[in-house]
């Protein structure tokens, strides 16, 4: 399909959008500082912290899983059997050692605001991220 192009400077911080990508939900995402302390508070309890696992872009094997720390971009389908995760990113969410994320409602797998996968849930990989650029001069991304 076509490329996908977005402004991201649309986002308000902390805002989150689905845009669609050859048939998928792709989340674009504008973090703010809160979010990106809770992913480094993450750290030891998700999975594969540096996205060591194969298939993913070289860009998404950082702490943030991002090209630029405050924006983030993935393909908003579960690692498990493909539900939809929802977002969950105020501390008011907080449960059972999970620093809020994204929490999968078919068999309760969680993740981290960098779509890392929390050690023992169904899931056991991260959420996939998409090939994506930056234009920080457009201020577009393009998925
Ligand atoms: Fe998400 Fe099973 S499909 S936990």
């Amino acid at each position: 399909g076509a490329p996908v192009a977005y402004d991201y400077t649309k986002l308000e911080v902390g805002q989150q959008i689905t845009v669609e990508w050859r048939g998928k939900p792709v989340w674009v995402m504008r973090r703010d500082d809160k979010m990106l302390q809770s992913i480094t508070k993450s750290e030891g309890l998700v999975a594969d912290p540096a996205s060591e696992k194969p298939q993913q872009p070289e860009y998404c094997k950082n702490e943030y899983r991002s090209i630029e720390p405050d924006i983030f971009v993935a393909v908003g389908i579960c690692t498990h059997l493909g539900c939809s995760p929802q977002l969950f990113a105020d501390a008011g969410s907080l449960e059972g050692g999970w620093l809020g994320g994204y929490y999968c409602p078919c068999h309760g797998s969680k993740f981290d605001l960098a779509g890392r996968v929390y050690s023992g849930v169904p899931a056991n990989a991260n959420l996939e991220v998409p090939p994506y650029t930056i234009d920080t001069a457009a201020k577009m991304i393009v998925i």
